[in-house]
């Protein structure tokens, strides 16, 4: 098989710059695919075409060649999604007939997104995981329970009748333990028909022309949703989203085989963030974190909610690359520490007296206390580099001291947020 595959997948806790990273990479792309999450997701492109926060279409939009799949490991709302198309087609022009649904595409219904903010809520402080309420969790959970809706529900009335009729009882009764209001039948098949009418020209079975594309050796770029460390098996269990955004979901969600997948790109920040609930060691409660967030402009793209802030956590970024199989690291978001004067990364942890160099469950990331090695910074613009010498010398020693702890190579490094803000190395 002589394909040409390439994930694109986060390696820290989400919004490490996989959105303008899969921008840069679909230019020539025939095929991007997003493999798992739903609206979850806020991904931001900025482009000649303008600033876009994408929920659930895929970051390869803006290239009108390139053939967009929301694939079978995806949870889609197609209210959410007709707003985005609609805003795109709006402010660019883009008729977005390029955007494909995959007919295997669960459906976060209307009961989805009221239970998310339900169940959330009854959650005492200390469990909370913070999810961003778009009906994520239920509608993957309906999933594994074998009662979800999927796209090709939709193109078949009585079929539709048959599962709806089947589920809604029981829906209802979760909806009226939370003291939610209920839905009817007819409701709910009203919607799916409106659902039909937008989208019955976008809901394919991708496999052939997914699989014509991987075989003939068209270049497809497989897009991650969130990162590692909030993948529902790897990540901080239980404060994770209920699918998998590795390479491992890439192969799942997007019906690609594992041999196919020829290079890996892993996202990281050159400091950290995360957005909801659980461990965090390099999370900064001091104006350093303050400081990181404002310049980094570290608020949800999704839910507007200020991100936590930190260092660079490199045993979870070991942990994150070798999960994954990563070839090439997108370094983004070097500019942002342009004014430290000391910048700092995590080496180990100490986990109640005991030295770990590894990244451990849950239970003890909560108890894990970050051991620092420090970098001076450069402290001067960078935003303008767009080769490796270009880059001051104490930024370059701060990559390739990454470069050399993750034993891989820092192939991209981001210097700002616009397409060209970019130095391939
Ligand atoms: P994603 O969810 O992984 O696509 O990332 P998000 O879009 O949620 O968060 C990344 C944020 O950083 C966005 O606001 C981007 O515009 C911005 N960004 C990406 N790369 C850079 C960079 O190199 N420098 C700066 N200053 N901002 C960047
Ligand atoms: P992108 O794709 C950052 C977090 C939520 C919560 C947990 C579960 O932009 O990186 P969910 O709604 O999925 O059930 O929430 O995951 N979360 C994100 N954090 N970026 C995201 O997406 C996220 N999507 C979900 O805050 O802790
Ligand atoms: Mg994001």
């Amino acid at each position: 098989m002589r394909s040409n595959v390439n994930a694109v997948v986060g390696i820290q806790w989400g919004d490490e710059g996989k959105g303008r990273i899969v921008d840069y990479l679909a230019q020539d792309a025939e095929i991007v695919i997003r493999f798992q999450g739903g609206d979850n997701a806020g991904h931001t492109v900025i482009n000649e075409m303008g600033r876009f926060g994408l929920h659930i279409l895929p970051s390869g939009i803006f290239n009108s060649e390139t053939m967009n799949i929301v694939s079978a490991g995806t949870v889609v709302n197609f209210d959410t999604m007709l707003k985005e198309m609609k805003d795109i087609r709006e402010r660019c022009g883009l008729e977005l007939d390029n955007v494909f649904i995959d007919e295997r595409a669960h459906l976060i219904m209307p009961y989805h997104c009221l239970l998310d903010g339900a169940e959330e809520g009854k959650r005492d402080e200390s469990q909370k995981i913070g999810t961003t309420k778009r009906g994520v969790g239920p509608c993957y959970t309906d999933k594994a329970a074998r009662i979800g809706i999927r796209a090709c529900d939709l193109l078949d009335e009585d079929r539709l009748e048959k599962r709806l009729s089947m589920l809604l009882p029981k829906k209802n009764r979760d909806l009226e333990y939370y003291g939610l209001r209920t839905f009817t039948l007819k409701e709910l098949m009203d919607k799916c028909r409106s659902w039909r009418l937008e989208f019955a020209n976008h809901i394919i079975d991708t496999v052939p022309v997914v699989r014509d594309a991987v075989e003939s050796g068209k270049k497809v770029l497989l897009e991650g949703q969130l990162g590692i460390m909030r993948d529902n098996d790897w990540g901080i269990y239980p404060y994770t989203t209920s699918s998998n955004p590795t390479v491992a979901g890439a192969c799942n969600g997007a019906g690609i085989p594992a041999k196919a997948i020829n290079r890996v790109c892993g996202v990281m920040k050159a400091y950290s963030t995360s957005v909801g609930g659980g461990p965090y060691m390099t999370e900064l409660f001091d104006k350093d974190g303050e400081k990181l967030r404002q310049i980094g402009g570290e608020f949800g793209v999704t839910t507007g909610r200020p991100r936590r802030c930190g260092w660079l956590d490199l045993v979870a970024a070991d942990y994150a690359c070798y999960m994954n199989g990563v070839m090439d690291i997108a370094l983004t978001k070097l500019d942002v520490l342009d004014t430290f004067k000391t910048i700092k990364v995590c080496t180990g942890y100490n986990i109640e007296g005991e030295y770990y160099s590894y990244l451990p469950e849950t239970r003890l990331q909560e108890k894990a206390k970050p051991i620092y090695e420090e970098f001076e910074g450069w402290m001067c613009p960078t935003s303008g580099a767009r080769r490796w010498e270009d880059l001051p010398d104490k930024a370059q020693k701060y990559i390739l001291a990454i470069e050399k702890a993750l034993g891989t190579r820092v192939t991209y490094i981001s210097v700002g947020p616009e397409r060209d803000q970019l130095i391939v190395r």
